[in-house]
């Protein structure tokens, strides 16, 4: 039996359907819209009000007769009111916008001061917005961030969606610090002026609320790999955590990650579902969100498009980590970090081979297994792993996986060297104990992404409340 309910959903138009459609509306019909003043302009007669509610980096110009309402009305037209406006949607006689609205009713929702308002003109830096992280929603430039970080989310649930993977939610909070992909943050109700302590003088923790030390998450992906050796294909995007105090323009202490984990998958699986997915995600905005892409483009970052359909267009390259040291080294570029077999690749590292020599994407694979992660599958050389990282034009790493250990005595024999308790991680091994199976997976940092679909230079700037040493305001 079909389900039949109908609800009344008050509807609000927005002005972005308005300005795509206005056939929809049509031409002299009344009209009401709602939003924030960005400016308001005019002379004696008549007030442009530019008027945006969050729907589209587009305004809407109202036009006011000003023999039609009181100067005190007018007066509280000022940047940052909002407004409710109803009219007749004419066609534009000015330049820039193809319709416009006859103001016939305004009403004020709320002023704002333009003594104390401190979005008053445009061109804003990126600095003093971050002071601002309040208000900074109100501006073009986030207006656009925050469009683009839905339409983002949306495509990956989409992505997955369509290609059979599950969704799964792995938990924020840990006991596990095994993946060492970061200082954590502790998690406790302790009182912290009064710790209890225990017989040897440590902090008890068996009294905490958990009964045990507990931080939270760097990654979803141990949780993530007892789903696909389950459900064959999840992924998992939520908020994760890092203490380091890396005050770069690349890292946040809590940032989102997308981690998909497959079973059956090899290193080279992976590599292609990796590539395969970011093409789709970049396709995805630049379908729809290209007004929001063109803006950044305009005002920021005049190659962003071209950058973007480059990345669609070509096949990103792949190499060996040991393929790369010896570019680097031939390359004759002095670096600060010096290059070595056996170093990890430092961000101007993996900029030079993107930027400079390879001028693609680039996939590098097989590290040596003293730089990675304990679950990486290891190589029959006994010195490298399966791991991959893609690198990016402008960011360097913006994934980071492999295909992992399934072989329970190798994974056990690496854990110990590693010096990681078994207490912490049985669960994890006995996934290798009972119908294991070959499997990879990696991790998409979602701001990082963010960076390159914007052309943003700073990960502060990407996302609406950036969590960063020092740094917790808003
Ligand atoms: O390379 P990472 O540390 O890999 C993992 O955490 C694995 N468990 C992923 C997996 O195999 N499932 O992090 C993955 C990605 C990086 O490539 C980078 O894009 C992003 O997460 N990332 C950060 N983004 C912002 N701020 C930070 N501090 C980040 N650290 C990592
Ligand atoms: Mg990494």
């Amino acid at each position: 039996m079909p389900l039949i309910y109908q609800i009344a959903i008050i509807h609000i138009i927005m002005i972005k359907e308005i300005l795509k459609n206005p056939e929809k509306f049509g031409i002299g019909n009344q009209v009401e819209v709602k939003g924030w003043v960005r400016t308001k302009r005019g002379n004696n007669a008549v007030a442009f009000i530019a008027l945006n509610d969050g729907s589209t980096v587009h305004n809407i110009q109202i036009v006011a007769d000003l023999a039609h309402f009181s100067e005190e009305l007018i007066k509280q037209i000022t940047t940052g009111a909002c407004l409710r406006v109803t009219g007749k949607l004419v066609e534009s006689q000015g330049k820039g916008q193809s319709v416009e609205i006859q103001a016939e009713s305004i009403e004020i929702y709320g002023t704002a001061d333009p003594e104390s308002y401190p979005l008053q003109k445009k061109g804003h830096s990126m600095e003093f917005l971050r002071e601002i992280a309040h208000l900074r929603p109100r501006t073009n430039y986030f207006g656009c961030v925050l469009r683009l970080r839905h339409a983002l989310s949306y495509a990956i649930h989409t992505y997955f969606n369509n290609h059979g993977y599950f969704y799964m939610h792995t938990p924020i909070i840990t006991a596990s610090d095994a993946e060492g992909a970061g200082a954590m943050f502790n998690v406790t109700t302790f009182d912290l002026h009064n710790v209890p302590k225990n017989a040897e003088g440590g902090v008890d923790f068996s009294q905490d609320f958990f009964g045990k030390h507990t931080s939270l998450t760097v990654s979803g992906q141990l949780e993530g790999e007892l789903g696909a050796m389950a459900l064959g294909k999840i992924y998992t995007f939520g908020p994760t955590f890092r203490a380091e105090n890396s005050n770069t323009p690349r890292h946040l202490a809590e940032f989102w990650m997308i981690e998909p984990e497959v079973a059956f998958f090899d290193i080279t699986d992976n590599m292609n579902l990796a590539e395969d997915f970011i093409k789709y995600l970049v396709s995805y905005v630049l379908e729809h969100n290209y007004d929001d892409i063109q803006f950044l483009n305009d005002m920021f970052d005049k190659e962003l498009i071209d950058r973007l359909r480059f990345v669609i267009d070509n096949e990103f390259v792949r190499l060996t980590y040991t393929e790369a040291i010896e570019i680097l080294k031939a390359s004759g570029k002095k670096f600060e970090f010096k290059v070595e077999w056996g170093v990890d690749l430092q961000s101007e590292h993996e900029r030079y081979l993107v930027e400079n020599h390879f001028k693609k994407p680039v996939i590098l694979t097989d590290y040596p297994k003293s730089i990675k992660a304990f679950y990486m599958k290891q190589n029959e050389d006994g010195k490298t792993v399966r791991a991959m990282d893609v690198l990016f034009p402008k960011i360097g790493e913006i994934i980071g996986g492999s295909e992992r250990e399934a072989d329970y005595d190798k994974l056990l024999t690496r854990i110990r060297e590693m010096n990681i308790p078994e207490k912490d991680i049985w669960w994890y091994l006995e996934t290798r104990k009972f119908g294991t199976a070959p499997h990879a997976g990696f991790g998409l940092g979602f701001e990082r992404m963010m960076l390159f679909i914007t052309g943003m230079g700073n990960i502060r700037d990407v996302i609406p409340f950036p969590r960063t040493p020092q740094n917790a305001e808003f």
